[in-house]
């Protein structure tokens, strides 16, 4: 595979030393808790982070490579960039054909630990992994790819309380009430539902919905749609 990355760089294409931005693992949840047993289940070589929709699979993901990962790491957003968009930004321009042997090269060169997030298939995963090293695959479904860690729904051990109210605290007054008055919405929600609710201008409550993500106290669940983790929603209830 050396082989592919060197006919790529003979293009007069260098391969650059750091990790775009783009591709550098985003910090776990500022309150992360629990999952003690699920991060000591992670391992050296492919492990799949299993769990329904919003259940903690990439935040898992995220503070184990905090924790006990080892640099550099690469992270990839399988449901939002292709393999040729992550060549590019390391200033390798790849014939299609040849993208994912050109990128298992580049993981096995710089040792990269790899998440691969929101994984769809087996089949999308297989031709990107590389022969050996650290691998984390979340998806929402159980991908035949190797150990497979099953992520459940937290539980409240009774740390995640204090933590939220570290963040809640430290709201601005338009952020806060939303965080109060969103909580009683079911399921998710739009910036127009989340400003007739709040009785706010869309453009003001934007901001502050970004910024509830931001801080770990809301999730962005999909183009424009905005949702509350379970544990979280009930924290925000229990404010006035
Ligand atoms: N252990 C945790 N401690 C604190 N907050 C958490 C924890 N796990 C998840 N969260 C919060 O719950 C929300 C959803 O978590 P996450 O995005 O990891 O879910 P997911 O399983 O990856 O969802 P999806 O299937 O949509 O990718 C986020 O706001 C995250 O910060
Ligand atoms: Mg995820």
């Amino acid at each position: 595979m050396g082989d592919v990355l060197a006919v790529a760089a003979t293009g007069g294409i260098r391969t650059r030393d750091d990790v775009p931005p783009l591709f550098r693992p985003p910090a776990p949840p500022r309150h992360f808790v629990g999952r003690d047993a699920e991060l000591r289940c992670i391992r050296a070589g492919v492990t799949v982070l299993t769990g329904a929709a919003g259940v903690g699979k990439t935040a898992l993901a995220l503070q184990w490579l905090r924790e006990r990962g080892s640099s550099p790491q690469l992270y990839v957003d399988l449901a939002v960039h292709r393999i040729g968009r992550v060549l590019r930004a390391f200033g390798m321009n790849v014939d299609p054909a040849d993208e994912c042997a050109v990128f298992r090269s580049l993981v096995m060169r710089r040792q990269f630990t790899l998440l691969l997030d929101n994984a769809s298939s087996a089949g999308q995963v297989t031709p990107l992994l590389p022969a050996s090293g650290t691998v984390l695959v979340t998806s929402r479904e159980k991908l035949d790819l190797g150990h497979v860690v099953e992520v459940g729904p937290l539980t409240d051990d009774g740390r995640l309380g204090p933590l939220l109210d570290l963040s809640y605290v430290e709201l601005p007054e338009r952020q806060a009430r939303l965080y109060r008055l969103c909580a009683w919405q079911p399921g998710a929600f739009g910036v127009p539902v989340a400003a007739e609710i709040a009785g706010e201008p869309a453009c003001d409550v934007e901001d502050a919905l970004d910024d509830l993500v931001e801080k770990s106290l809301l999730t962005e669940v999909g183009d424009d749609a905005f949702g509350f983790h379970d544990l979280v929603r009930a924290h925000a209830r229990t404010k006035r």
